[in-house]
């Protein structure tokens, strides 16, 4: 196989070169010569030796290496990764073909060398971001470029969850792909309250962001009858109408015939705790979503009123609390239901695993009976 021999300090910038060329062949690395050049392998477009493009490196024939390199920073050199072993990133985050990877300060003049390698090593990604953490009333990610397949920059994209899909954008808008199994319990819910109901239900998801959880429940043949959503933020509620309008064009039913006209089909962007203003929201809902983990209980309140009082009904939310309060933020929910005027015929308030170690993240459930 074809190689080009470059002095082993132009390896990543060579690298980078010939994969927006589109000249790197794919599945093998780059390998150390004799002669302490780099040998980075071509594929079958790359120009011939001598030409111009080459700035006077040369082409060398090599066996393709035998095995291809696992993890990114394997396309490293040796001993840049050697001087900063313990400084490179060990995770990152993708969303759809965007990647977002957090960099140490120590290493973040090396940031653009991190990103080129994660681009030769994943060909699904075409861009690469920073993240410099959480900013702005509705804690979206800051997110600096860094790399980019074919120089676009936009962190919107789209991705498939659970069999849907939605687009979303990190730099806009919050979504979190570790949830995915929060959107698959709360559509194992809705579907138990449907079969308790014998009926379909209607949702209301009034901190929706990109509509994750109604891509969860609006898939399920014949379970809503009808939704209540909305965000805040005017980028999430752009998405979520595209996604929530995609989504519902996809809707199938079991016996295979049309599926009936969707009623209540709101989509707002509009503050959640003002939709109890609106009378024709107040009692609407058999489900609501409680999802501004840093607020959700301050906010139940105002949004409980959602739910419909004269049959069984649910709350789903989530909210982050200090491990020592966790009894006492339980205690706080099942005050504001029973404020609303709702008796809990059953609760649920679990731990969801894998995210600070100082606070929880909690998922709390609670089945409400109709009202005395
Ligand atoms: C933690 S995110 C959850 C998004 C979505 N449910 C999900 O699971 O991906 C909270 C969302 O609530 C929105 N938000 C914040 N304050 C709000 C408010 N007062 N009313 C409605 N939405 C709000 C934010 O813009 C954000 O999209």
């Amino acid at each position: 196989m074809r190689h080009l021999s470059v002095p082993s300090a132009q390896t990543q910038q060579w690298l980078e070169r010939c994969r927006s060329e589109k000249w790197l062949a794919e599945h093998t690395g780059v390998s150390a010569l004799e002669d302490g050049n780099k040998a980075i392998p071509l594929n079958d477009s790359a120009p011939q030796a001598g030409d111009e493009s080459w700035m006077g490196n040369a082409l060398v024939a090599l066996e393709a290496k035998g095995k291809a390199p696992s993890h990114w920073s394997e396309h490293l050199d040796r001993e840049l990764y050697e001087a900063h072993k313990d400084d490179w990133p060990k995770a990152y985050e993708t969303q759809g073909d965007v990647l977002i990877v957090k960099i140490e300060d120590s290493i973040w003049p090396l940031a653009e060398t991190v990103a080129d390698a994660m681009l030769t090593q994943l060909p699904s990604i075409r861009l690469v971001c920073a993240d410099l953490g959480v900013h702005g009333d509705f804690r979206v990610r800051d997110l600096h470029p860094l790399a980019s397949r074919d120089g676009s920059v936009d962190t919107r994209t789209r991705i498939r969850e659970n069999g849907y899909l939605l687009w979303v954008d990190a730099s806009k808008v919050y979504f979190s792909a570790r949830l995915s199994n929060e959107r698959i319990e709360t559509l194992a819910t809705a579907k138990r309250l449907a079969a308790r109901l014998n009926r379909g239900i209607v949702v209301a998801d009034p901190y929706a962001g990109v509509g994750p959880s109604m891509g969860a429940l609006l898939s399920e043949a014949d379970l809503l009858t009808g939704y209540h959503t909305g965000d805040l933020n005017p980028d999430a509620f752009e998405l979520l109408s595209q996604n929530i309008a995609h989504l519902a064009s996809k809707r199938k039913t079991l016996d295979g015939s049309e599926p009936p006209v969707l009623d209540p089909a709101t989509v707002t962007c509009s503050d959640a705790t003002t939709w109890v203003d609106d009378e024709a929201l107040r009692g609407s809902s058999d489900m609501l979503l409680v999802n501004l983990p840093h607020d959700s209980i301050e906010h139940l309140p105002h949004v409980l009123p959602l739910l419909r009082g004269d049959q069984t009904a649910v709350l789903r939310g989530w909210a982050i609390v200090e491990r020592t309060q966790e009894a006492e933020s339980q205690q706080r929910i099942e005050a504001a239901i029973a404020q609303a005027g709702h008796h809990i015929e059953s609760m649920q308030f679990n731990e969801v695993k894998g995210f600070s170690a100082s606070k929880s993240f909690v998922c709390f459930e609670a089945w409400l009976g109709r009202h005395d």
